[in-house]
């Protein structure tokens, strides 16, 4: 059951159009007059995160006489008791292996698991079930493609373009392929406020490509990345395109269809759902003449002692007994979300972002933040730094106050390099997430620089 149900009314989204004045690397902002304060938020937000928290059992913690101001969702996110509680009916009521059993327990934990597939098929706009492949993470989704679509169509002085903004994820698979391959990389640049420089996109598409693959949105400085234009402009030229959308999905409506992307990969665990779960969207006519991944039971259909005939896609690629709980546990989660609305998780974290440029620009001085400014290409993850204080000790002393955020290089090493900062400290959000948890940063961030003085 999810608990909470958004409110009938006019369009939230709508509302939510706030001009955040510029906040470039090392740009210091201007006072912001159409940044909503915390009232008005609570006003005209799209969902109430009051009500929200009271499915999210990890908020009846104590911590020092306070909940936690969780602001590191990026990273994972917290999981609501609906997710919770599908893992546990699976493992107490419902266990047995799945495609195998047949007697009444097997037959309802294959309905179980292929029911989450029908469910994270519809949550990214699928339309089929067949294109979606249960994997761990995102990781595993794009070490797949590098490995069965990569080995098979990429060759010697071809050439992979990928972006200055991409997890170390959706970068090392691909460098581990062209080295095997003697294939090329490139990489699309970023301007001064973390956007992709689109002329030297064009540049490369002029190289003739055989594979783009970039971030959806960025987990380092929350750029949301043009994808479907993106999209077309690399079909005209020839290429394939694979969209990590691990720190996309949990936070606004995705629909590969619309995408037109030809792969899509993303993270369970950082959209509600169970570590362990994730899934590789992928056309089926691709999936069907990508070899397989790993070799194993589930993915045959006869096995002989020298030959071996594979199985249909998807489950040609879900060798051996899978995480049956976790993929149960991501159909919740995906359920939970579209119960939210997607367009209105939109909302909320896009005047969060807003406040917390807002706030953190004001009321932190020195503050140097990253990415571009909040509107319709910036999500929720907040990156700075303090003048003097290397990250790390900013997130040891926030911890102090029950206040948790992430602070290293988030696995987008090149990224920092590009930024000109070993590390940064990072702020991230979700459907829990409420401008006190951002005020507590603030007044946190206040503290540490007032030991540091
Ligand atoms: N990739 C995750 C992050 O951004 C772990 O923190």
């Amino acid at each position: 059951m999810v608990a909470y149900l958004p409110s009938d009314g006019p369009d939230p989204v709508a509302d939510c159009d706030v001009a955040v004045p510029r906040t470039g690397s090392g740009t210091a902002l201007e006072a912001g007059p159409d940044v909503p304060d915390a009232a008005e938020i609570a006003r005209i937000d799209p969902l109430d995160p009051l009500v929200i928290r009271r499915d999210f059992p990890i908020f009846e913690r104590d911590f020092g006489g306070r909940t936690v101001a969780y602001l590191d969702s990026a990273a994972t996110s917290l999981k609501p008791r609906v997710v919770v509680d599908a893992v546990n009916d699976y493992n107490t009521r419902h266990t047995a292996n799945v495609h195998r059993g047949i007697y009444a327990l097997g037959e309802e934990a294959t309905a179980l698991y292929e029911g989450a597939r029908e469910r994270v098929a519809r949550f990214i706009g699928a339309r089929d079930r067949h294109e979606i492949v249960f994997v761990r993470n995102a990781t595993e989704a794009i070490n797949l493609v590098a490995a069965t679509w990569g080995r098979r169509n990429i060759g010697a002085g071809d050439t992979i373009v990928l972006t200055e903004l991409e997890h170390h994820s959706n970068l090392v698979p691909w460098q581990m392929l062209i080295q095997e391959k003697d294939a090329d990389l490139e990489f699309v640049p970023i301007d001064d406020e973390g956007r992709l420089v689109q002329e030297s996109y064009d540049a490369l598409l002029r190289t003739h490509p055989k594979l783009v693959a970039f971030t959806h949105v960025s987990n380092g400085i929350g750029t949301i990345n043009p994808v479907r234009e993106m999209v077309d402009r690399a079909h005209r030229a020839g290429a394939l395109v694979l969209v990590d959308g691990a720190q996309a999905v949990p936070h606004m409506p995705v629909s590969v269809a619309e995408l037109d992307c030809d792969f899509y990969a993303f993270s369970g665990h950082k959209a509600l759902g169970p570590t362990g779960s994730g899934a590789l969207w992928a056309r089926r006519e691709l999936l069907e003449a990508m070899p397989p991944y790993m070799g194993g039971g589930e993915m045959i259909r006869e096995v002989h002692l020298r030959s071996t005939t594979y199985n249909d896609v998807p489950w040609k690629f879900e060798a051996g007994t899978p995480d049956i709980a976790a993929a149960i546990g991501l159909g919740a989660a995906v359920e939970y979300l579209v119960g939210l609305g997607m367009d209105r998780v939109r909302g909320h974290e896009r005047l969060l972002t807003a406040y917390a440029l807002d706030a953190l620009a004001h009321g932190v001085p020195g503050v140097t933040l990253h990415g571009p400014r909040a509107g319709d290409d910036r999500a929720g993850v907040v990156s700075f730094n303090l003048p003097g204080v290397h990250p790390h000790d900013v997130a040891t002393l926030l911890d102090r106050e029950a206040v948790a955020i992430r602070a290293g290089h988030h696995c987008t090493q090149p990224l920092h390099e590009r930024l000109g900062e070993a590390a940064t400290a990072r702020a991230s959000f979700g459907v829990y997430s409420t401008t006190d948890d951002i005020d507590r940063l603030v007044a946190g961030l206040r503290k540490v620089q007032a030991l540091f003085s």
